[in-house]
Parts: structure tokens; sequence; C-alpha cells
């Protein structure tokens, strides 16, 4: 984002606290119920996302050669491990031999993978260094590895892709030159990792990404919590490609643009920043610090999410522990506690049948545009 775009989204934003909002004309839109329940309608929604690539982890989470995380994406076991050449690859763990899980821990540092139930073992590559008993085995050289999916390492997030048919655009191209450049500007790419949680939430997944597209709900759900810092209403939310950025002023910002010459205008420290990457992965610029969020559908229910959430530090400022632990016991309890239950409220009220379908309003129109952009992707994926 150059000069020119930040001190525009300014003015936008000084509308916002000047004039108040201003959602387009026309009545909610209706949204049927079973797009959060239907099981076919599910599956389509598995293949989009597994096209795409995923917030899997943060790079600093595993920074050494053979540091390696065992995840589960998709359905899919993964062993995410940076190798000796310093690239992090994705590998299926799950022996090329009969099928075993390679590496039965969570996390660790590995020189190889070992199988325990023949013995094969693989390097960090994935590439198979050697067969118990070789000569027993067979008289031809076994040269099958660990299969492994599309994985890179950019803006400090490491993206996997667990569909690699047909084989993925790159992150950046995916991210589109605009948000890419945006991510490059907030410093994602400098920042360390604090901690992650993970939480299984008992809704649609599409009710979670929801959450960021409309502060509608900040002074009735966060009213103790995040609402006296913000001003009511009063959120911008921009398509870039299949993608969404949002930006959520703190009342703040209200004074400082007020008080000083557009040409010093300086928004992000009083600015959250969700970019909201369909489907599933939202990196969130919070005034200081910074948040994944990675929302992984139960492959089976569409009722179930599991999500992952992390939170990142600027590595100049890593050491600042009180803060970064009051910021993240805040987002850590606030999230699960208000915007988590009332999704799993609103899903169980789905599938129970009390509701029948969703209003919409024209307030809201960034969950409207959201849908949309999961049947685009849906349409696309169907296409193939
Ligand atoms: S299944 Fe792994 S060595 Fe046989
Ligand atoms: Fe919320």
């Amino acid at each position: 984002m150059n000069r020119e775009q930040e001190l525009a989204l300014g003015d936008r934003l000084m509308a916002l606290f000047t004039d108040g909002p201003s959602p387009a004309d026309g009545a909610p839109v209706a949204v049927p119920a079973s797009v959060y329940t239907c099981p076919d309608r599910h599956r389509a929604e598995l293949a989009a996302i597994a096209a795409r690539p995923v917030a899997a982890l943060h790079g600093t989470e595993i920074p050494g050669a053979g540091d390696f995380r065992a995840i589960e994406l998709g359905g899919l076991p993964l062993l995410v491990v940076r190798g000796r050449d310093g690239v992090v690859r994705a590998l299926v763990n799950a022996c090329a031999h009969r099928g075993a899980t390679v590496e039965r821990e969570a996390e660790g540092t590995a020189r190889a993978f070992s199988c325990s139930f023949h013995g094969w073992s693989y390097e960090l590559d994935g590439t198979l260094r050697s067969v118990a008993d070789a000569a027993l085995f067979s008289s031809a050289p076994c040269g099958r590895g660990l299969r492994s999916v599309p994985c890179e390492e950019r803006h400090g997030v490491i993206w996997v892709t667990t569909d690699p048919d047909p084989a993925p655009r790159s992150v950046a191209e995916w991210l589109g030159a605009d948000l890419d450049a945006l991510l490059t500007m907030l410093g994602f790419g400098e920042a360390v990792f604090y901690a992650a949680v993970e939480y299984d939430v008992a809704c649609n997944w599409k009710l979670l990404t929801d959450g960021f597209l409309e502060l509608y709900h900040l002074k009735y759900l966060h009213r103790t919590t995040i609402a006296p810092y913000l001003p009511a209403n009063s959120w911008l939310v921009d398509r870039y490609g299949e993608h969404f950025r949002v930006a959520i002023p703190k009342n703040r910002l209200g004074r400082h643009l007020a008080a000083s010459a557009r040409d010093e205008w300086e928004l992000w420290s009083d600015l959250s920043l969700p970019v909201v990457l369909m489907p599933g992965s939202v990196l969130q610029w919070q005034a200081g610090h910074y948040e994944v969020f990675s929302f992984r559908p139960d492959p089976n229910d569409p009722g179930r999410t599991r999500c992952r959430l992390s939170m990142l530090v600027p590595a100049d400022r890593a050491d600042e522990h009180e803060l970064w632990e009051r910021n993240w016991e805040r987002v850590r309890v606030t999230i699960p506690d208000e915007d988590f239950a009332v999704a799993e409220q609103v899903q169980r009220n789905i599938a129970s049948g009390a509701v029948r379908e969703l209003q919409i309003g024209r307030n809201e129109q960034g969950l409207v545009d959201h849908l949309a952009a999961v049947d685009r992707l849906v349409a696309e994926v169907a296409r193939r």
C-alpha cells in the first residue's frame, strides 16, 4: 500500500467518525439455513478449501533444520518439516511401504524419520533413505519416498495446499499484488511466533469467518470487552480478488485524525486490519501484534470446525512479555467466550430446525459478499 492509498483509507475512516456509516440501499438478503448444514454443500466446500493455501503454522515455530510439527489438514496427516536446505515441506505422514504413521511425535527435531512398523527411514525432504533388510524385500531398488503436498513460506506463515491437482499458484499470486504488498508493509514477515491455541468449535466454518466481516455485533456481543475501545457500526470491507480486507478503527484513531494534518496521518497504531483470505485463513494486524487464524472444517460434519489461532509479535519487541501476555490473554479468552459461543448457538438453532433462514442486512454486506466468494470458489473447483 502506498502513501496515497493509505491517506485515501484515512479519508474513508475519518468519514466514519464524522458522517457515520453509509450502508448501500436494499432490503435484507435471506440465506437458507442449509448453507451451514448441507452435507453435499460441505463436501463441495471442502474441495474448494483443499485447492487453496491454508495458514498451517508459523515459520518461527520450526526455525531449525529437522524441526517438525505433525498436523492434520483436510483430513490428511502431515509432517511439516524444515529441511537441511532451510526449505519447509509438508510430507504426508504415512509410510510408502504399507501406510503406517511414520512420525508419531506431535513435534520435535529429527535427523531423519523412521517408521516403527518395519523400520524404513526417510530423509527430512521425504526421500527414502533406507529399506530394512532391503535385499530380502526386493531385488529392485524401491525409490518411493513420502508423498508431499505444496507448501510455501511467505510473510512468515507456512502455507499448505492439500489438493495438489492441478498445481496451485504461488502464495503471492493467490494473494494478489495489493494484499501481498499490504502484508509486507505491515511486517508480517518479520514477526515471530508468540503462542498458539486450537479450539474445536461446534459450528460451520463460514460462521467463524463471518465474525471478521461485520462489526454490527460489537456493542452487544462485545459490550464489556472490545466495544469500549471501538466506535459502534464503524468498519470498512474491501474486496481484493477472492479475498477481503477489513479496516476497524479504534476510538482514538478518530481523535488522532482530527488532531493532525492529513499529510501527517498515521493509521496503523489505531487500526485493526483483518485480511480474510479465501477460504479459511485470516491474518489480522492488531495495532501492535499479529494474529493468524485458520479454520479447518471437519471432513465429515458441516457443523464442526477446528480453529487454530496464533499470535505473533514484532521480532524487535519480542521481550515485552507483560504486554504480549496481556494481549494474548484477551485474545484467547474473548474470541471463544463471545464470538465462538454465539456461532455455536446459531449452528444449534439452525440444525434443530428452529431457524430456516438467516436475514443479512444491508449493513452486513460483507457476509453476502463472503458467501458469493465461497460459491465462486466452489463453482471453479467443480468445473475442473
Ligand atoms: S509400513 Fe512403514 S516400514 Fe512398513
Ligand atoms: Fe466479534
